[in-house]
């Protein structure tokens, strides 16, 4: 028996071709698709291409889906291959009965029942009785080709009339209402006979998305309840899984245009016809993980478009929260949002395409959306308020089961939330601007105003002068103890400095760790000096605010757990949380002492950051304790 087609196109599907073919030869993107070296001859410059849904050597000629393409390399016969494939994606193959033959044969049967009611309802737009509807359709601004593109009809007046159409093509009554276009006048009494789904209604086919139409909606003409009908579910038809628009929009995507998602049919009508081709609806329901996974087969990533209003967001936090489980470095959401009261097809009446293009330009990227989604209305302001979002953006970014995605969502979000906690820390903003210039002295309070709330105040403002301060220490270390340079090395060269001395001397510091025969203190500064870094180095380990840690007679070890206090203040929390993952990383990866002691220094080095920043003695910037400079 032959498998239900149905059944066939979920497999593929639910089968990302990439990934599969990507295990035979290594495929990169290119563009909308991915191009290898072909698997099925020898060649050196790639010439094979993979789509969404196929795969094509241009050099060869191979060509196939993923069905063919097990069968090919692995010379699989095609159950074989439905079920190997089945078994990676989760579906059950159906099995060959009788019953299922009967229901691939009325399958069928109801796409040509479909496609006969469409040139039905299409016919009556154009007689007199459709000429209202016509007339309201244009109002509404479409165009005599837009009408076509879409297929749009006029369900006939009274009950009956589609049957009526119907019956000289041998459709019968039940084969309309299998197709979901009639329905029992009376379920309890199936005697009663059966009754038009639509009457008096503009006709929507929604097809899928090889663009066989499946199924209708009927919009009302003018005010009226329901507004709009869909039809029920049926062999063919699963809201769930249906966009309207989407075997359009494939090729909208293919043509490299944005696959946007929207609320209505009219939206996505509205925007076809002012140029956006990838616009897509679900069918009156919030947006469901079939949808997404189909948009995704489309277009790595779709754009959701909601209203501004208090309904969009929470439709925006629902679609978010549906898609966090589901994202991959190729699959991701972009959120756009229409303000004003507007909807996508009232806007591009009013501003044109380029009143959407604009909606389209300011969408952002789902990992920025989904910090001010969690955020709430108010942003979260007492420490309560703000552990409690921490949480969330942290869950949030569990939720992705990809681990380097994750990574990288949670250093996005939790990044944005230090520097919201730390008004003046510009090293965390988005394409940050530079830290600004310490001038030395600015801002220095007044000893007695110090345990004051000014004197808190003034802590916030000086941060720039703190950092340099902690810089200043980190560095001084280093010069009094160079011995510890090679163990610190990677950790400073990553770490975000302030400008001027503290780079200046880092770079110096590590361009001699690489000549140096001996790392001694006396050799490093003999060495600044003729390097023409006196003044740099004069301010580094000016003594006054230096830490113990970096006397010249203290122990090696106070001085390396120093380093790492200082290294710790200055890094952030984010950034540590994140080197101490890595770290775990390598050291299950290498299981090598380095990497354990890596480990252990920045775990240390977290605990003195979580610790309120506590100061070891000797470090005189952090607390209001008034001795900077
Ligand atoms: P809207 O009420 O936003 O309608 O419903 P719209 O698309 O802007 O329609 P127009 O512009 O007034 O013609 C959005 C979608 O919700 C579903 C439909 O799919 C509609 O396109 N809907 C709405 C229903 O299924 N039934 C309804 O009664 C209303
Ligand atoms: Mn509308």
């Amino acid at each position: 028996m032959a498998l239900p087609p149905a059944f066939l196109d979920e497999l593929r599907a639910r089968t990302p071709l990439h990934g599969l073919i990507g295990r035979k030869t290594r495929l990169v993107r290119n563009g909308r698709q991915w191009k290898g070296c072909c698997p099925f001859h020898n060649e050196k410059t790639p010439s094979f291409y993979v789509y969404d849904d196929h795969f094509h050597c241009f050099g060869c000629g191979a060509h196939g889906d993923a069905i063919s393409f097990v069968m090919q390399t692995e010379g699989a016969a095609f159950p074989e291959a439905v079920e190997r494939l089945a078994g990676e994606a989760g579906l059950e193959v159906p099995r060959a009965t009788p019953q299922a033959a009967e229901r691939e044969r009325r399958a069928k049967d109801l796409h040509g029942v479909c496609a006969a009611a469409e040139a039905a309802f299409r016919r009556r737009l154009t007689l007199p009785e459709g000429r209202e509807a016509l007339a309201y359709l244009r109002r509404r601004g479409l165009s005599e080709a837009t009408i076509a593109r879409f297929g749009l009809g006029w369900s006939g007046e009274g009950r009956g009339a589609l049957a009526a159409d119907l019956k000289g093509e041998g459709i019968t009554p039940e084969q309309l209402v299998a197709a979901g276009l009639m329905k029992p006048r009376d379920p309890d009494r199936p005697e009663a006979g059966v009754v038009d789904m639509f009457f008096n209604r503009v006709i929507f086919p929604i097809r899928d998305r090889r663009g066989r139409t499946i199924s209708f909606g009927g919009r009302i003409l003018g005010d009226g309840q329901p507004k709009y009908v869909n039809g029920p579910e049926t062999e063919l038809f699963s809201k769930r899984r249906s966009l309207y628009g989407l075997d359009l929009a494939r090729e909208g995507a293919f043509r490299g245009g944005p696959v946007v998602v929207v609320e209505g049919y009219m939206d996505v009508i509205a925007l076809h016809q002012a140029g956006f081709s990838g616009a897509v609806a679900p069918l009156g329901t919030a947006l469901t993980a079939e949808q997404l996974e189909a948009l995704w087969q489309v277009s790595p990533e779709p754009v959701l478009c909601f209203d501004g209003d208090a309904a969009g967001v929470k439709a925006a936090g629902r679609s978010a929260e549906l898609a966090l489980p589901l994202l991959a470095p190729d699959r991701s959401l972009r959120l756009a949002t229409i303000a004003g009261g507007e909807d996508p097809d009232t806007l591009v009446a009013k501003g044109g395409p380029a009143a959407f293009q604009a909606v389209l330009d300011a969408a952002r990227p789902l990992s920025v959306a989904l910090y001010d989604l969690l955020a709430g209305a108010s942003p979260p302001a007492t420490p309560e308020q703000r552990a409690g979002f921490r949480n969330r953006l942290e869950e949030a970014a569990k939720a992705i089961p990809d681990r380097a995605l994750a990574a990288e969502y949670k250093r996005a979000l939790l990044d944005r939330f230090f520097a919201s906690g730390r008004g003046a820390r510009p090293a965390f903003a988005p394409g940050g601007k530079p830290r600004p210039a310490w001038t030395p002295g600015k801002g220095r309070g007044r000893p007695g105003e110090l345990s004051s709330i000014a004197g808190l105040q003034r802590v916030a403002i000086d941060q720039p002068g703190i950092r340099l301060e902690r810089a200043r220490n980190l560095l001084a270390i280093l010069v009094r103890h160079p011995a510890i340079l090679p163990e610190v090395e990677e950790a400073l060269g990553a770490l975000d400095l302030p400008a001027g001395e503290c780079q200046v001397l880092r770079a110096a510091l590590l361009r001699w760790l690489h000549v140096a025969d001996v790392l001694d203190s006396q050799g490093l500064m003999d060495h600044l000096r003729q390097a023409g870094l006196e003044s740099p180095l004069a301010w580094a380990v000016r003594s006054m605010g230096l830490s113990q840690a970096a006397h010249p007679e203290a122990q090696p070890k106070d001085a390396i757990d120093g380093w790492w206090h200082f290294f710790g203040l200055l890094r952030g929390e984010a950034e540590l949380v994140e080197d101490r993952a890595e770290a775990q990383r390598m050291l299950v990866e290498t299981n090598d002492p380095i990497a354990q002691q890596r480990l252990i220094r920045l775990q240390e080095a977290l605990n003195a950051l979580r610790g309120g920043e506590a100061d070891q003695p000797g470090e005189p910037a952090a607390a209001p304790t008034g001795h900077i400079g």
